[in-house]
């Protein structure tokens, strides 16, 4: 109480300047390490903050021998990923071909953190009537028709075929989902652009969407969406009316469905699912100035040499080591493939197909 006043005066001060000195020495020792955090994040390259942006979803179903092609899938979409979404694969298979998945993966997020991060879940069905699901046709090609109540905290998805390849960058295609309407549910792209060689209009012994159909190996989901309008319900319902009149599986109970709902379908060009049908007889996708998104190896065009085009794109894809130049060991590769390609009626319009993904690639290094 009755301390002298200058005492207490210094002992203020020294308090003061402790504080002082610990502000000091916490800029001093901060700072530099702040700075060169900095400094080492590559100018135009992915960081940690990717991963707290909202996944972009993409699905795909892996059954036979199909580990290889979903692969390359895969790598296709994180090379084109120049938009640096943060990308997330949900990837359903049998038993046994998870381990060659999660190795693989698991390099390239190694090459190339924080851009993506991948989930393998077993071929799974709704628990509410699983056994009724599973005998709905071959497990592997229903199981996209149940990704609303599997994939309960996901808003939407792009789903695709493991024969497709990305040609651009996921946020072209998922602009689309900005595009619906208040009734839209999903996108998809025609099955044909023409009569003559449509399938559905000429062989069909079902209903189908508008005057050709649709193609469901693109396909964009709005699974809250699809949950409303209780999907899964329509599907067992149209599965029960016309089980044996249908040929196509899953892409055929989707087109019975949005025929008796075209105002819930948005449809994509062509050019986000390109086929061979497409170029095999004559030029029918109009493709303007951006040439195709996604190409689509159906049939097994892949890995046949009926359409050397397909295959030509396929193993410049599957050749590529992740994390290298895209330029050098994507598109001279490929181009050097092409130019004798000229024989072949998708080979001689290559130029057109590849545009998007030249204007992409040539001139932009994403190599860390
Ligand atoms: C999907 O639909 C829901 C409900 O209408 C909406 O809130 C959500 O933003 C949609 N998702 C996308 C990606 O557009
Ligand atoms: C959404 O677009 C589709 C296709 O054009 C149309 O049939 C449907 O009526 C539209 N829905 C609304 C709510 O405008
Ligand atoms: C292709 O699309 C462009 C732009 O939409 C259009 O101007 C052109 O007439 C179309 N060409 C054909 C052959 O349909």
């Amino acid at each position: 109480m009755l301390l002298p006043k200058p005492k207490m005066h210094h002992l203020h001060m020294c308090l003061l300047c402790l504080i002082a000195l610990a502000i000091l020495s916490y800029f001093v020792h901060q700072r530099p390490s702040w700075v060169s955090e900095f400094k080492e994040a590559p100018p135009e390259g992915f960081n940690q903050v990717q991963s707290w942006k909202t996944p972009l979803y993409i699905v795909v179903v892996c059954c036979g021998q199909r580990v290889q092609e979903t692969l390359v899938m895969i790598k296709s979409a994180i090379l084109f990923n120049y938009d640096q979404e943060y990308l997330k694969f949900v990837i359903f298979t049998e038993d046994g071909k998870g381990e060659e998945f999660r190795e693989k993966l698991t390099d390239w997020r190694d090459i190339k953190p924080f851009t993506f991060d991948f989930e393998i879940l077993p071929l799974k069905f709704p628990t509410n009537n699983e056994v009724e699901w599973k005998n709905l046709f071959k497990p592997c090609a229903a199981q996209r028709l149940f990704l609303p109540s599997l994939l309960t905290k996901v808003d939407s998805l792009l789903y695709v075929d493991t024969d497709i390849l990305f040609l651009s960058p996921i946020s072209d295609i998922w602009q689309y989902f900005k595009k619906f309407n208040e009734s839209q549910i999903s996108a998809l792209t025609p099955e044909h652009e023409n009569e003559n060689i449509g399938w559905y209009n000429r062989f069909a012994r079902h209903p189908f969407y508008g005057r050709l159909g649709v193609n469901s190996g693109v396909m964009l989901m709005n699974l809250t969406r699809m949950r409303e309008m209780k999907w899964e319900q329509h599907i067992l319902s149209i599965h029960k009316e016309y089980k044996l009149r249908i040929i196509w599986g899953d892409q055929d109970i989707i087109n019975i469905l949005f025929y008796y709902h075209p105002d819930k379908l948005y449809i994509m060009p062509c050019e986000y699912n390109y086929r061979p049908d497409h170029c095999m007889y004559m030029s029918i996708c109009n493709m303007t100035h951006a040439g195709v998104k996604l190409i689509h190896g159906n049939r097994g065009y892949f890995h046949s040499d009926r359409q050397p085009l397909f295959r030509s794109i396929f193993e410049a894809m599957e050749n590529y080591q992740l994390g290298s130049n895209a330029n050098t060991q994507f598109l001279m590769p490929l181009r050097e493939a092409l130019s004798s390609e000229t024989a072949s009626t998708c080979g001689k319009i290559s130029n057109e197909v590849l545009k998007g993904a030249n204007k992409v690639l040539s001139n932009r290094y994403m190599d860390v």
